[in-house]
Parts: C-alpha cells; structure tokens; sequence
C-alpha cells in the first residue's frame, strides 16, 4: 500500500528508505543522471536516477515518458544548495533511486498535465479522468470535499440526521422540466426524477425526525449556463418547530463555520434586505454588493415632462430609473453606448437614453429635449460631476430592473469595479408570494407551492402583493441558495392551490399523497437548500461550475467522454414499451 505522500516530505525526512509512487509529472535527461518530478494528489517530489546508485537496468529511467505510473524505492537525500527549489514545498530534498518499476505505461497525452495552460475545453472533457490530474481541477474538488466534510461535522454537531431520499420518484414542485426514467414493471408509467427532495424532506417532519440534512443529488431538466448543470447537489436541510429567523441563524453559523474551515476567514454578520429593496436598489434579487454604482430612481423628477418617452410610461405606472457611471464618461463613446443600448434590449428594455456630464453641462440628445430644471434636479439629488455618464431606462418595472441590474454588472466588468477578494454574503427576505408567468398567463409560485404566504386574507384579494416568509442566501451576485417556512396545515395548502389556479384532479394526481399526510399532525416546519456546486465555485474562486463537478455534462447536457446519453437496443425499448419516433426517418 503506499503509504507516503510525496507533497509532504522535508528535510526531516531525510536518510529514510522509502518506497514513492505516482506519475512522472516532467522529467529532465542530463545524461547519465535523469530528474523526474513524481506527482501524487499531495504534490511532487524529484526522485533522481543515477547509473552509479540505480540497481536496475538504466534505460527503463532513460524510456519514461510524462504520465507514466511508477514506484521508486531509495533513500531520501538533501540537496547541494545549489539544487534546492524554493517554488516547491519539498525543493530541499530528493529521492535518490535505487529499484525502479513501471506500473503503467502512458501514450502521448492530448494535453499536457503538468501546466496550467487553458486547454479546448472540449477535449479536456473526452480526457476528463486527465484534465481531473491538472492542480485547478485537483484544488476544486478537494476543496468540494472539504466543504462537504465541514459541512457534515456542523450539522451533526448541531444534532441533524442525515437521511437519503428517493431517486425514483415522483414529480417534485421546483417547476423545471423534470427527467423521466420510463418503468419496466408498470408499463406506460414514469418516475421523475427529484429535482429536489422537498417533498420527502417535509414528509420526514412529519414522519418525526425534527432535523434531517442530506447532500442531495438533484436533477433539472432546464437551459444550462455557467452555474448550471442538469445534476446537482443541494445541502438540504429542514427542521421541525422553527422560524424564519432560526433557519437563518442556524444556516448563517453553518456557512461561517465552513468559510472558516476552508478559507481560514472569518465572516461579519450577514446583511438583510427586503426583495424589494434588492430590485429597487440592484435590479436583481441576488445583487452583488462588493461595488456601489446602485440603481436610481427618475420617476419623481422626471413627473410632469414633456419629453413623451418618460411621460407615457410613468403615465402607465411604468417607473424610470438611471445607473451613474461616475468619473467614466470618457470611457464610453457614441457607439459604445449603442452596444449598451443592443445588451439592454435583451432585456426587453426599448432602449437607453443617456447623457454625460462634461465642463459643467450635460450632453447627449436628451439633454437638449429634458427641461432645464429636471436636469438641474438631477445634479443636485444624485451630485452628477464631470466625466459621469447617465444611462436611463423607463419602462414597466420588470423590464427596468432586469436591463439595469444586468447592464449594471457588465459596466462593472468592463472597468474591473469589482473586488475579487470580497464575499459577500447577503439574506434576501420578504420575497413575493406569486409572479405572473407571461407565457403560461397564470401566477406562479415565486418559490414553491409548500411556501407559507405572510397574510392569508390578502390571498384571498389581491394576490399579487401576498409576501411569502421565503429567504435566499446570496453571495456575490449569485443565489447561493433558498428555502422558506411551509405550510402545514391542508387549509391553508388548499387556499394556496385555489390562488395558483391548480384544479382538483391536477391536485390530487400529482400531490395527493402529500396532502393526506398533512391530516395525521403536521409539525410546523422550514427549511433551507444551499447549491454545493455554486458554493464550491465561489469559495475556489472560479466563475464555471463545470469546474468544481468531477464529471460535468456540457451545454447540450452531454457527457463528453462516455458520449451519454446513447440510444439503447430495440430489445430494451420493447422491453419498457416504448416506440421512439424518430423526428428525421432517413437517420
Ligand atoms: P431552489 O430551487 O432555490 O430551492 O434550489 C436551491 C439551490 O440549488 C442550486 N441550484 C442549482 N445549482 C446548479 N445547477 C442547477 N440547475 C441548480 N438549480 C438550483 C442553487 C439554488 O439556490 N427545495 C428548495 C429548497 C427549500 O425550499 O428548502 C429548492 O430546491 O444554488
């Protein structure tokens, strides 16, 4: 078994026999005497071939190649001075070999290991197993492991039980698209797979156990980005008899304790802001507060204009609001500005009026249609100095806070405002009820439908103020994670079903079973879920979450090494009574 690892030895180690495995990470011929650096997960150590001390045949040291498997026995020697390499934490010593084997040969790699150059991110996932030797990816996932390992300790100490639930199942409420599995036994029938464990985290409270974790697999079915992967891991925690305030507590002193585990930093006290507050102040509910440059509102100085395309939208409710990039003007020409204008679109935004600030007057087309004492409103409330640059969208205020708030984030890109060394850790409360869905015209469950409203009566009127007491941890402009207080009793679960349009047959086929359970004595219940990979990605300090997952899927949610998912044989096919139709015949 081997037993040392390579990364550790020092000069107290010195005059030892050992035996050393792992990989040729680089080797240099000076003829006659060979170095290779010997990588295990703990590091390297030069191991040293010399003709006159090696008792094996010289050419097997004279035939390795990089990535060739290897086991060393000899003693482990100082090095002259003039050896020594400060940039390793084992420069001081080496390895002088006397038997050498080959455990496994290694063919010319497709990239090279033993750098940290960017290779195609492509080929690096065919070679998953070789990119996974490379220190970022080698860092990442032992950092994973840590966070995991802090994150048990914690929550064992404070008296959870860590209790696994279904992979087959059915259908959970998060509202992505699930994955099916089709069942052999009961032909034409599916499981889903979870997208998360709520349902059975809630059936578990009121089957008794009052504190139950579980590092969660979970699965969406939904558009991948840079956060995203269609499998991944939730920290899920629910407990019975508790409050907001005591999931919040309880999840705020997890995360310090892990942050302090593995980045050795201790955290202040997590700032809380109102849902509202976050969209009016960063047009996001997951804002990055590490920079200022906030959202300000036009409407009240821009009420009464003549100019129409602010009069008609605050005449509509509509609101106006501006971002203040100070000091910058001369940062940003016409035709950047136009690029602007094309990324808010994205946004729905109609456009983006803007003005700049120079030798004490405003310029730009606007401020020669904006009356005088609007625009001197302006200097005066928001303090506009020379070289700021204005840029205005009004609009309906979804549209104004999602284009702001995502033109607010790549301005600070572009002129590096943003602090890479800060976390920021943020609670967001007070979160709404219910958001309309444009597409399917119907209000649905901001988080999800097991979420208790904050006024019942208010439900029943005017849903589409009704707060839900849910709350979303934020770090750094990402949403690390969420939770809320459920509902526990099936009135007021059915009051919730009525307001989201639901029918009584979709009830009961899809959470009939859930429902009953809220008869037998319910506790009352919360509960929270942090996203591993995200929190992984943020305390590793890379922005891909491909990068902290050992095996990721790509955009298209494919494997590229095992190349799944594949197409099975018509036997399995008939087998699960399943006929694929094929969209392209010829095929
Ligand atoms: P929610 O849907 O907000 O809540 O998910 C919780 C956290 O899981 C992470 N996450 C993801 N990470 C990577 N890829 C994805 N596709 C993905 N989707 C979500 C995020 C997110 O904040 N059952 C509730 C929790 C609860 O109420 O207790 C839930 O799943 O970090």
């Amino acid at each position: 078994m081997k037993t040392i690892n390579n990364g550790t030895l020092r000069k107290k180690d010195i005059n030892q026999e050992l035996t050393l495995y792992g990989w040729v990470n680089k080797r240099r011929d000076m003829g006659g005497v060979i170095f290779v650096d010997l990588r295990d997960r703990s590091g390297i150590c030069q191991v040293v071939f010399n003709r006159s001390f090696l008792k094996d045949d010289f050419s097997i040291a004279e035939d390795l190649k990089n990535e060739y498997c290897i086991k060393v026995d000899g003693k482990l020697i100082e090095r002259t001075p003039e050896m020594i390499n400060p940039n390793i934490p084992t420069g001081e010593v080496e390895l002088m070999c006397e038997h050498i084997e080959v455990l496994s040969k290694s063919e010319i790699l497709p990239f090279n290991v033993y750098d940290n150059k960017e290779i195609n991110e492509n080929v690096g996932l065919k070679y998953r197993y070789l990119d996974l030797r490379r220190e970022k990816l080698q860092n990442t996932i032992k950092m994973r492991s840590q966070i995991t390992m802090a994150v048990r300790e914690f929550l064992n100490n404070e008296d959870f039980l860590e209790i696994e639930t279904p992979i087959l199942c059915k259908s959970t409420p998060e509202g992505a698209r699930d994955y099916i599995v089709p069942s052999r036994v009961n032909k034409g029938s599916f499981y889903a797979l979870p997208q998360s464990p709520q349902i059975f985290k809630q059936l578990l409270m009121i089957g008794g156990f009052e504190k139950y974790y579980q590092i969660a697999k979970c699965f969406r079915d939904e558009d991948l980005r840079a956060d995203r992967q269609p499998e991944f891991t939730q920290i899920d925690l629910e407990m019975s008899f508790a409050s907001q305030e005591d999931i919040i507590t309880l999840v705020e002193k997890m995360i310090k304790y892990v942050v302090k585990k593995v980045k050795n930093l201790d955290l202040d006290k997590f700032p809380r802001i109102t849902y509202q507050e976050a969209m009016d102040r960063f047009g996001s509910d997951k804002p990055d507060t590490r920079f200022e440059m906030e959202l300000q509102d036009l409407t009240a100085i821009l009420k009464g204009t003549k100019m129409n395309v602010f009069a008609n939208v605050i005449e509509n409710n509509g609101i106006v609001k501006c971002l203040i990039v100070k000091n910058n003007g001369d940062n940003y020409s016409r035709s950047d500005v136009e690029h602007l204008t094309d990324f808010v679109k994205i946004y729905g935004a109609k456009g983006l009026a803007w003005l700049k600030y120079d030798n004490n007057t405003f310029n730009g087309v606007i401020a020669k249609n904006l009356e005088d004492e609007k625009l001197a409103a302006m200097k005066e409330k928001f303090n506009i100095t020379n070289n700021d640059l204005i840029l205005i969208v009004a609009d309906k205020p979804k549209v104004v806070y999602d284009s702001l708030g995502a033109l607010r984030l790549k301005i600070a890109n572009e002129l590096d405002l943003i602090p890479k060394d800060k976390f920021n850790f943020l609670w967001v409360v007070d979160f709404p009820m219910f958001e309309y869905s444009e597409t399917e015209g119907r209000y649905k469950a901001m988080h999800h439908p097991f979420t208790m409203p904050s006024d019942l009566e208010m439900l029943k009127t005017n849903k589409k103020d009704v707060l839900s007491i849910a709350y979303d941890i934020v770090l750094n402009g990402y949403e690390l994670g969420g939770g809320s207080v459920r509902i526990h009793n099936s009135e007021m679960q059915k009051i919730v079903f009525d307001a989201l349009e639901l029918s009584e047959e979709d009830i009961k086929n899809r959470f009939g079973f859930f429902i009953e359970a809220f008869k037998y004595g319910a506790p009352p219940h919360a509960g929270l879920a942090i996203g591993l990979e995200r929190f992984t990605m943020l305390l590793s300090g890379t922005d891909n979450i491909k990068d902290v997952i050992a095996f990721p899927k790509t955009q298209s949610a494919s494997d590229m090494m095992s190349e799944a998912p594949s197409k099975v044989n018509d036997v399995q096919l008939e087998e699960l009574g399943i006929k694929v139709v094929k969209e392209d015949e010829d095929e």
